[in-house]
């Protein structure tokens, strides 16, 4: 069982985040949302506007896109977690500096240890080299690793990490909407062969 209790003062803090500038230009903090025994666990980048103006991530229209691809995989929304590395929307939608994402980083790793995903799945390049980066892994591009099955440890806690397409940027462009497709694919592949691996055990199970 996780600690809702833990997941909720964390939830709290990140409403009432001020550690960055960011705070001063968003209308509403994104910490995430979706089941909390998840059967992946989607890290995007940071809110856009629809995310910021209503406070839940990938509603917009790359969200709608993230949606229909969990859904062709037989799964809803509701069956997995989804958030992002910055929680608060960078201005104009620019990349999140280096610094928002260091300040940012120790609520997506409380994250991590309290929901204890047995699978996460990163969009975009940036997810991915923030993730792979916290588990100890080598980044080197999104066109090499994506659909990549990875198996690693963040904070002692066993995942695996496929690294995918950020969905936005497979709005206007086929070929990688085509290669988003099949990373799901990959995915829904994964889950049904491996289904006790995406199954939480007991916290014992996950410390190395
Ligand atoms: N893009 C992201 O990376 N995250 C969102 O929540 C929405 C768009």
């Amino acid at each position: 069982m996780i600690d809702k209790k833990e997941y909720d003062i964390l939830v709290q803090e990140i409403m009432e985040c001020t550690k960055c500038e960011l705070h001063k230009t968003r209308r509403n903090p994104v910490p995430g949302e979706g089941s909390l025994d998840p059967k992946i666990m989607f890290i995007g980048e940071a809110p856009g506007g629809r995310e910021d103006e209503t406070g839940r991530p990938f509603v917009g229209a790359a969200g709608k896109l993230l949606t229909m691809l969990i859904e062709s995989i037989g799964l809803s929304r509701e069956d997995v977690y989804i958030t992002n590395v910055v929680k608060c929307r960078p201005p104009g939608n620019r990349d999140p500096s280096q610094m928002e994402i260091y300040t940012c980083l120790p609520y997506l790793r409380r994250q991590i240890n309290i929901i204890r995903p047995r699978l996460i799945v990163t969009l975009g390049r940036h997810a991915a080299r923030v993730i792979m980066d916290l588990a100890g892994l080598k980044f080197t591009s999104i066109t090499k690793q994506h659909g990549t099955v990875n198996v690693a440890t963040i904070s002692g806690i066993k995942v695996i990490i496929i690294p995918t397409y950020h969905p936005a940027a497979a709005l206007y462009n086929p070929s990688l909407k085509q290669m988003l497709i099949d990373d799901f694919e990959t995915i829904k592949k994964y889950i049904e062969a491996r289904p006790s691996d995406i199954k939480r055990g007991p916290l014992d199970d996950f410390i190395k």
